[in-house]
C-alpha cells in the first residue's frame, strides 16, 4: 500500500521537515518510517540495538535521499529517554511516532514480574516521558503530530496477556485525551490501534497469530488518519475484529479475548510428553 502524493505532500508540510520513529529498526516502525522518508521527510531512527538500525539508516538514504540520523538507545531506561532528547534537539521536528513496544503472554501469576515491570517502562513511561517533552515542543512551535501505537487489545482487558492489554489502555486513553487537548495548540495527536500484525512482537511475546496483517497493511492507513481522526483501526481485519464485538458488553469481550488469547498461548501450556 503506497501513499497518494497529495499526502505525502501534506505529511511533509504539516509535519516536515524531520520526524522521530521509535522501534524503527522492525514491525509497524519500521514500516511508518518507510513512508515517512517515502514522503520526503528526513527521520530520527530509534530502537536499542544499532547493527539493527544501521542497515535501515543505510536503505532509506539511498533509496530516498532523506537525512537519517541513528539514535540506538533503550527506552525503558531513563537515560535512552534523555538520550533521545538530547539527540533531537537541534533538529526541526514536526513527528513523533512511538512504536517502541512489546508484549508478554501467558498466566500473570507465573509471569516474570521483573519482564513485566520493563515492559510498563517500554510502553507507559517512555510513551509519557516523550509525548510530554515533544508535545510541549510542538505546541511552543503550534504545530505538530504525535502517532501513539495502541492496540486493539485496549479495550477490554485480556486474559492471558492482562499486563500488556493493560499498557495499551493506558495509551489508548492518553492519547484520546491528548487528541483534544493539544489541538487548540495545533498538534494532531493519533492512537493506532491494530489487531494482529506479523512482526516481532510474536516472537517476543510468546504468541501464535493465527491470522494477521502485514505492516504494509496498517503504516498507510496510520499516517493517513493522522491529523484527522484521534483513533484509526488500521486495516481490514482490526476493523473487523473490533467492529463485530461492538454490541458485546464489556465484561463479555473479556470473554471472548480470554477464549482468542487461550489460543495463541495454548503452546505455553502443552505439557511435552515424555519418552
Ligand atoms: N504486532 C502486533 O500484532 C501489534 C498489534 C497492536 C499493537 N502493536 C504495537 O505496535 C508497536 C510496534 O510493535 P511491532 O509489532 O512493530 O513489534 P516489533 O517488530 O517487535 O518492533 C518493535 C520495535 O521496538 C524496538 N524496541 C523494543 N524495545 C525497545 C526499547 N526498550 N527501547 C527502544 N526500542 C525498543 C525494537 O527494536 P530493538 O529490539 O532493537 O530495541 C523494534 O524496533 C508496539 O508498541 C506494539 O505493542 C503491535
Amino acid at each position: 500500500m503506497q501513499l497518494s502524493t497529495s499526502e505525502k505532500n501534506r505529511l511533509r508540510q504539516q509535519y516536515g521537515p524531520w520526524a522521530i520513529v521509535t522501534g524503527a529498526s522492525s514491525g509497524i516502525g519500521l514500516e511508518l518510517a518507510q513512508q515517512l522518508a517515502g514522503a520526503g521527510l528526513n527521520l530520527v531512527i530509534n530502537a536499542r540495538k544499532a547493527d539493527r538500525l544501521e542497515p535501515v539508516a543505510h536503505q532509506l538514504k539511498t533509496e530516498y535521499s532523506s537525512k537519517i540520523r541513528v539514535v540506538a538507545a533503550d527506552v525503558s531506561e531513563p537515560l535512552g529517554v534523555r538520550q533521545l532528547i538530547d539527540q533531537t534537539a537541534d533538529l526541526d521536528i514536526g513527528l513523533l511516532v512511538l512504536s517502541a513496544g512489546y508484549g508478554t503472554s501467558g498466566l500473570f501469576l507465573q509471569s516474570d514480574l521483573a519482564e513485566e515491570m520493563n515492559m510498563v517502562r517500554v510502553n507507559i513511561e517512555a510513551v509519557l516521558a516523550l509525548a510530554h517533552h515533544y508535545g510541549n515542543r510542538f505546541a511552543r512551535q503550534q504545530r505538530g503530530g504525535l502517532i501513539l501505537l495502541s492496540s486493539m487489545v485496549a479495550f477490554q482487558g485480556v486474559p492471558y496477556a492482562a499486563n500488556y492489554a493493560a499498557t495499551k489502555a493506558y495509551v489508548q486513553s492518553l492519547a484520546e485525551a491528548l487528541a483534544l487537548e493539544l489541538k487548540p495548540a495545533g498538534v494532531d495527536v493519533l492512537a493506532a490501534a491494530p489487531g494482529p500484525v506479523k512482526t516481532g512482537f510474536e516472537q517476543r511475546a510468546n504468541m501464535q497469530m493465527g491470522f494477521s496483517l502485514t505492516p504494509a497493511q496498517v503504516g498507510v492507513p496510520i499516517l493517513r488518519a493522522l491529523g484527522r481522526r484521534s483513533t484509526v483501526l488500521p486495516g481490514g481485519l482490526t476493523k473487523l475484529l473490533v467492529y463485530s464485538l461492538r454490541t458485546v458488553p464489556r465484561w463479555g469481550k473479556v470473554r471472548i479475548m480470554k477464549l482468542v488469547m487461550g489460543g495463541m498461548t495454548q503452546h505455553q501450556r502443552q505439557v511435552p510428553v515424555s519418552a
